[in-house]
């Protein structure tokens, strides 16, 4: 079937959630990725920060090729080996306690306001509301749409669940502000990504975690993006002197697997058996496939390269942001990059990439994130920053 078929086949058989890029891969290697014409790509998407390993890694598939063979679904009404091992390499190397394992990062965010809830029912006299943050992202379902402090994913859905409350992100005076005796968590990203990439200052996470503990509620960490290396080491939390009592774990976790985690101080780990639960979570075949990624994080030191080949990345775009007076800002940690322009430019320059074979993602009307895999090279940033040169040298010369 040609390029055309497969994309007008998906137009008529899908509701229509996704804006897509007029695009069907078909195979990745690395930070590679083939069109169905056998056109490659740099991709500097990396399936929404997932691709923590690259596509289709080596020991990943291997990983998944033996436990497919062993065993790749029984229930939670049993214990079973890759879940149990993970747990523990994720315990061992966080300052969290327990994990539980689901699906997505809706569903890791869902179930930490729940292990809020339980915390507040019997610690906080029955309090239920969480404090969250204005351009955060926490999720589809519709309890994390009402955390979700984005009004265009809130308004489609309205009336929304009750118990969040949000509030200006990095400003910890609105969180004071907006603290009362319901409030038994604030939950935040550490670097916001859908959003736009925002950094908030350095003290911010350490301002609200020390407000949190004056008022004896949860501090909740979502770091479905920011966790699994994405900033320059392994949590977010490590870099700003900071430990939740909740963590959330998505995206990188499987290098393209879908699972999520929620992971939980020992003090706050409330749940009794029945009270929370999944068919999928935690499976051996998922649960292998992330066990292969974070060891090999681990033993191969990949956070200690990111940070280098972020910072690489950073000075390079650094140095457009100097060539190019329409590009407004540069910002992120790690490899979770944004650039900001002072047009509604970012589709067309997301489009203007593709053509040139470098995938890019638009992350607001004027901002384009960058989130390749972890295993980029410095060679693939020159590449990359090559075709953006010549993207914004095109667009600076029509505008002349
Ligand atoms: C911080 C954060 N939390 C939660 C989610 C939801 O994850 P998922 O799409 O896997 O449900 C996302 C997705 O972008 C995210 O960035």
């Amino acid at each position: 079937m040609s390029q055309n078929n497969w994309q007008e086949l998906e137009q008529k058989l899908f509701l229509r959630t996704f804006s897509r890029v007029p695009l069907t891969l078909v195979r990745g290697q690395g930070a590679w990725v083939w069109d169905d014409q056998d056109k490659r790509y740099l991709d500097f998407v990396g399936g929404w920060a997932v691709d923590t390993l690259g596509h289709c890694p080596p020991v990943v598939v291997e990983a998944l090729e033996r436990q497919a063979r062993t065993l790749i679904q029984v229930s939670n009404q049993f214990y079973t080996i890759p879940q149990i091992e993970l747990a523990q390499l994720l315990v061992q190397n966080s300052c969290l306690d327990r994990v539980f394992f689901c699906n997505s990062g809706a569903e890791a965010a869902e179930g930490a306001v729940k292990l809020a809830r339980r915390y507040g029912k019997t610690r906080l006299n029955g309090a239920y509301e969480i404090i969250t943050t204005y351009g955060s992202f926490h999720g589809r379902t519709l309890a994390m749409t009402a955390a979700t402090g984005q009004s265009k994913f809130q308004e489609p859905y309205e009336p929304l669940p009750n118990g969040f409350t949000n509030v200006e992100y990095n400003n910890v005076e609105a969180i004071k502000a907006a603290t009362t005796a319901q409030t038994c968590g604030v939950m935040l990203e550490p670097i916001q990504g859908e959003g736009g990439v925002n950094v908030p200052h350095d003290s911010y996470l350490k301002e609200v975690e020390s407000w949190c503990r004056e008022r004896a509620v949860l501090f909740i960490l979502d770091e479905v993006q920011t966790g699994i290396g994405r900033t320059g080491t392994l949590f977010a939390y490590e870099q700003y002197d900071v430990e939740p009592d909740i963590m959330t774990l998505a995206k990188g976790l499987g290098s393209g697997v879908p699972i999520g985690a929620l992971l939980a101080k020992e003090n706050v780990s409330l749940f009794s058996p029945g009270e929370h639960g999944s068919t999928f979570g935690g499976n051996p075949l998922v649960c292998a496939a992330a066990y292969a990624t974070v060891k090999y994080i681990i033993d191969n030191d990949i956070v200690g390269k990111i940070k280098q080949v972020g910072k690489y990345c950073l000075t390079k775009l650094e140095n457009l942001k100097q060539q190019f007076d329409f590009i407004t800002d540069v910002r992120g940690r790690g490899l979770l990059i944004a650039l900001e322009f002072s047009d509604e430019i970012a589709q067309d320059v997301v489009m203007a990439c593709v053509n040139k074979g470098l995938l890019v993602n638009k992350v607001k009307p004027n901002a384009i994130r960058l989130m390749p895999p972890l295993i980029i090279t410095e060679n693939e940033v020159d590449e990359a920053a090559g075709i953006l040169h010549s993207v914004f040298k095109e667009r600076e010369s029509r505008r002349l």
